[in-house]
């Protein structure tokens, strides 16, 4: 099916200027505050803000890996092709109760009404990307859009940042400052001395620098690429608008600040760990759980993704992250902060010694001086 055959199911405007959509047997509606969805055995109220900053992510996502949970009742799957459209499918309360609803959708069509229903209830001023210091209200009768925010381009490298005839590094002429919370992040970027005839495969870039000048929140980008592994730093403030339910192993290396992390069972809800990371820390998220981060400061941090599309099949018959069938876990099960960087881990000590807002800068200033971010160009 192509985009153009797609027909989006929208009803209204209603009294506040919003369509309304349905996809299978839901039905999404918003008022001045709130988004509200039904299914057949149940109803739910979520603040439109919320919804819109979850949403926006799921849309620019392409649904992500795995389980995009807009809270602890409404979310999708992805199934890479197809995608579950659910509510209470994975919290244990609603199972019990038999209350829970799942679609099964076309990608395209889940795709293209999600973005009809973004561009229609984001109001001129909000953009869902941005910290809520950032940005106007997402309240209020329907005024306005915000299409140019709403498909903002999504960097997602084809090796690497900065290589010719990929994704161009971010400066002041490209509409790209430094934000506000990175004033201290220096801005130099390295020489490159490649011995004669080896200058096409070598490229390097300063990866804080390129952060400092993130203009969006928990939206991880693709900077470089090596074969299924991808590096997708991010800068994050506030809440993480979803609450990501693995279907793979990630890693998450700290690199500046301090993110605190809900940890829950994937399937369940129920609660598993509470994990807080400071610049230097390195975890790796099993794929049996979900986690919802916390940065009280703007951070930077690194999500290092498998992009296997095996990881999917794997699922099909089992749980890839727990082993053979009948093994016994080789770990104890949970989040396993796993270890520091050895000369990062140090300059915590610092932080500790005096946790206020200037020694965190100064560490990250500290973390810099190691931090370009350097390939050796794979030849395709
Ligand atoms: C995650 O779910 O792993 C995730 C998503 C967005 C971020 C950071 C982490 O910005
Ligand atoms: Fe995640």
């Amino acid at each position: 099916m192509t985009v153009a055959d797609v027909a989006v199911t929208a009803g209204g405007p209603n009294e506040f200027g919003y369509h309304d959509y349905a996809l299978g047997e839901f039905r999404f509606s918003r008022d001045e505050y709130f988004a509200y969805i039904g299914w057949p055995t149940g109803r739910h109220v979520m603040s439109v803000d919320a919804f819109l900053r979850a949403l926006q992510r799921d849309v620019a996502w392409e649904f992500f890996y795995g389980i995009v949970n807009f809270d602890g009742v409404l979310g999708t799957m992805n199934h890479y092709g197809t995608v579950d459209l659910f509510a209470g499918r994975y919290n244990d309360a609603y199972r019990k109760a038999e209350l829970d609803h799942v679609e099964t959708v076309e990608t395209t069509v889940i795709r293209e009404t999600f973005k009809a229903m973004l561009a229609d209830w984001t109001n001129e001023g909000f953009d869902p990307f941005a910290s809520p210091e950032e940005t106007g209200s997402a309240f209020g009768a329907k005024h306005g859009d915000n299409i140019a925010a709403i498909t903002r381009h999504r960097v997602t490298a084809a090796r690497m940042v900065s290589l010719p005839g990929d994704e161009p590094l971010r400066d002041d002429g490209n509409g790209h400052p430094v934000n506000r919370m990175f004033a201290d992040v220096i801005q130099d970027q390295p020489d490159i001395h490649a011995e004669p005839g080896f200058a096409d495969e070598i490229g390097s870039f300063n990866l804080f620098a390129y952060l400092s000048r993130s203009p969006v929140t928990w939206n991880p980008s693709v900077v470089s690429v090596c074969r299924e592994s991808l590096y997708c730093p991010t800068t994050e403030e506030y809440i993480l608008p979803i609450i990501h339910g693995n279907d793979r192993a990630e890693w998450f290396v700290q690199l500046s600040d301090e993110i605190i992390w809900d940890v829950e069972d994937r399937d369940t809800g129920a609660k598993r760990a509470k994990v807080i990371m400071k610049a230097g820390d390195v975890a790796a998220m099993p794929s049996d759980i979900r986690h919802q981060g916390y940065s009280p400061k703007r951070s930077m941090l690194l999500v290092w993704e498998n992009a296997s599309p095996r990881t999917s099949a794997l699922h099909d018959r089992g749980r890839p992250c727990r082993g053979r069938p009948g093994a016994r876990p080789s770990r104890p099960r949970g989040v396993v902060p796993v270890h520091r960087l050895g000369g990062v881990a140090n300059q915590r000590k610092e932080l500790r010694a005096h946790p206020v807002r200037g020694d965190a800068a100064r560490v990250r200033a500290d973390v810099h001086r190691g931090d370009h971010l350097t390939a050796r160009v794979m030849q395709r």
